[in-house]
């Protein structure tokens, strides 16, 4: 998840880039780039500049070095995908002959292939990046006889992924062009003057009249026209709508929390760590998996360390790596971990679960791993860091940046990364063979509309939200992968709405925590899906115990579930999946449970008190 900015007018387009690329930095910040066109006809020129970083780290260079005015220009916010944070691998990226810049925001899945045809005709990529291929292949169009609006139509067709792209020609100094798919993109509409955005953050402080564009779109901005075409050329059309949310609600895309922001772009952000991990052959391929198949054929033991929200992913883990590979599967605190002297030798795979990549507890237990020769993998959702850089392989997970103290979109994408692992390893084992994994990774593929179908349902949670605001506990229960989904919905009330809440398993109630059931207190259920184990009746049982005490039941529970309806006081109804998949639909609720919950007593849903989003102290 990156920030594009694009501006053609009577304005100075540094400035009005630069600006937009501060509202957008919460999309990524790790490193900025600007390009704006000089104006010459056939010599026009792109002047550029870029840097690792924050924004304040170009800012610094722009000034430094006096790019001159121009009135037409595009921007760039990275969280890096592909390739280090570097200035290297920074937009904007040019065309060999520095005709072309370009930014881009989403994963070009077939960028490997297009970069070896152009490495074969000479062209030098400069950078580790998807991105710069379509450059080279823009500029090769344009030099080629077409206007640069044809030309990303051309290319467009040629890729493969998501991808919101902003590119500008020197040679047509009045055009700024940008194409959209799976990657968000929208239009504002000024008086003399057009801008782009990832999102209506970038321009709103010039104009609140906006287009937002469909699927597979190609745009044309000049300072008085907007001209909108498919990938083929014919011609298309936006939806118009005014923007009536100030400045930093525009920041989070009109919701009140980043929080909320980031648990409704969960459908998204588990699609994104999806794409381009499966091979032309329908064979699963990991980026960075560094681990040679016979290093994994090696692996008899995996031990998972991660702290908080990731160790829960973690434990959902274990059950999928289990079930697929054979495998055993060990689940530990990354801070007790090498306290206890763990056994640890070269076919043990370790694998670090890390959003951050920066937490300090899992960082010196990956460090103690590898003294012992072990493998270490990690998972996690921010390029460049530590953990990663300190691993032999990673996983990353393209949930973008997480601004909200209380982690959620980074849960899902834990999770999506530990089922692409599992399925990996039982590939390269054997364990399980393509069908299966085909059927799996198709399953997989179906999870963002479940999850949307979840966030649609949301009026119903927020209902019964508001009408907890007077509840001093709550306690989870789970059975099988429901299990830490009812930690992690206990970990999200505690963190945000400071309420005692504890998750369970359920067939644990009885050998003690059933002692805490009093009346009226809230119990909300995980309920597994129907399957031929006996998992679903005995989660009922536990059920009806807490129920029998004075329990008010709160079920999660697939549709088409009747058998649960006499046993639940309120039912949110959860799409029908797997039950290892049922993690991804199930923790929904619970986080806007917490969060509407949390709102309602007044709390800082985005920075609750006493936490920090990355504890880089032991
Ligand atoms: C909970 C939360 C924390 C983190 C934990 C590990 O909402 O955010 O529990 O999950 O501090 O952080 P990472 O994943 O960055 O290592």
């Amino acid at each position: 998840m990156c920030g594009i900015v694009g501006y053609v007018g009577p304005k100075q387009a540094q400035d009005v880039v630069v600006e937009g690329l501060r509202r957008l930095e919460y999309r990524g910040y790790d490193s900025a780039g600007v390009a704006l066109v000089i104006p010459g006809g056939a010599s026009g020129v792109i002047a550029e500049a870029k840097k690792a970083g924050k924004l304040a780290n170009l800012e610094k260079v722009i000034a430094d070095s006096t790019l001159p005015p121009s009135h037409t220009g595009i921007g760039h916010t990275r969280w890096a995908t592909h390739g280090a944070p570097t200035d290297a691998n920074a937009h904007p990226h040019l065309g060999s002959e520095r005709r072309v810049a370009l930014v881009h925001n989403g994963i070009i899945e077939n960028f490997a292939e297009l970069r070896t045809r152009l490495e074969d005709d000479d062209h030098v990529l400069l950078s580790e990046t998807d991105t710069e291929v379509a450059a080279h292949l823009l500029e090769l169009a344009v030099a080629a006889g077409a206007d640069l609006t044809t030309a990303m139509q051309q290319v467009c067709r040629r890729l493969e992924g998501a991808f919101t792209l902003v590119a500008v020609d020197a040679h047509d100094p009045d055009r700024v062009v940008a194409a959209r798919r799976n990657s968000p993109l929208v239009v504002g509409v000024g008086e003399g003057e057009h801008f782009l955005g990832s999102d209506v953050a970038a321009f709103i402080e010039h104009t609140r009249e906006a287009l937002e564009l469909g699927q597979d779109q190609v745009v044309t901005i000049t300072r008085d026209a907007v001209a909108i075409t498919d990938f083929d050329g014919r011609p298309g059309e936006g939806r118009a709508y005014h923007v009536d949310w100030d400045l930093s609600a525009a920041e989070k895309d009109g919701h009140d929390w980043f929080m909320r922001k980031e648990i409704f772009e969960q459908p998204r952000a588990v699609a994104d760590s999806l794409l381009g991990r499966r091979s032309t052959s329908g064979l699963l391929q990991l980026d960075e998996m560094r681990l040679s198949d016979d290093e994994i054929r090696d692996i008899d033991k995996i031990i998972i360390i991660a702290a908080g929200t990731s160790f829960y992913a973690g434990m959902v883990a274990k059950y999928a790596i289990e079930h697929w590979t054979r495998i055993p599967v060990e689940v530990e605190l990354s801070s007790e971990f090498r306290y206890r002297d763990p056994i640890l030798d070269h076919s043990t795979l370790v694998v670090a679960i890390s959003q951050s990549g920066e937490t300090a507890d899992t960082l010196q237990a990956i460090r103690h791993a590898r003294s012992q020769r072990s493998k270490v993998l990690a998972i996690c959702n921010t390029n460049g860091s530590t953990i990663p850089r300190e691993s032999d392989a990673v996983i990353y997970t393209h949930a973008g940046p997480e601004i909200g103290v209380a982690s959620t979109k980074g849960f899902l994408t834990q999770l999506v990364a530990c089922y692409l692992l599992a399925l990996y390893v039982a590939q390269v084992k054997g364990t399980r063979f393509g069908d299966e994994i085909e059927e799996v990774m198709s399953q997989l593929e179906a999870m963002p509309d479940h999850i949307a179908t979840v966030l649609a349902g949301a009026e119903q949670v927020y209902d019964l939200a508001r009408a907890h605001t007077g509840t001093r506990s709550v306690l989870f229960l789970g059975r099988h992968a429901g299990y830490p989904v009812a930690l992690e919905g206990a970990l999200k009330l505690k963190e945000i709405a400071y309420l005692h809440a504890e998750g369970f398993a359920a067939g644990e109630l009885k050998h003690g925590p059933i002692a805490l059931v009093e009346q009226g207190l809230p119990v909300l259920c995980v309920v597994p899906p129907r399957g031929r184990d006996q998992l679903h009746e005995k989660m009922i049982s536990g059920i009806q115990e807490v129920r029998a005490r004075g329990a008010q039941t709160i079920c999660l529970a697939e549709e088409g579930d009747t058998r649960i309806e006499p046993y639940a006081d309120v039912l949110i109804r959860l799409p029908k999946v797997p039950v290892l998949l049922q993690p991804l639909v199930a923790v929904v609720p619970l986080q806007l449970f917490a969060c509407e919950l949390a709102t309602a007593l007044g709390h800082d849903v985005d920075q609750p008190r006493n936490l920090a989003k990355s504890v880089t102290v032991e």
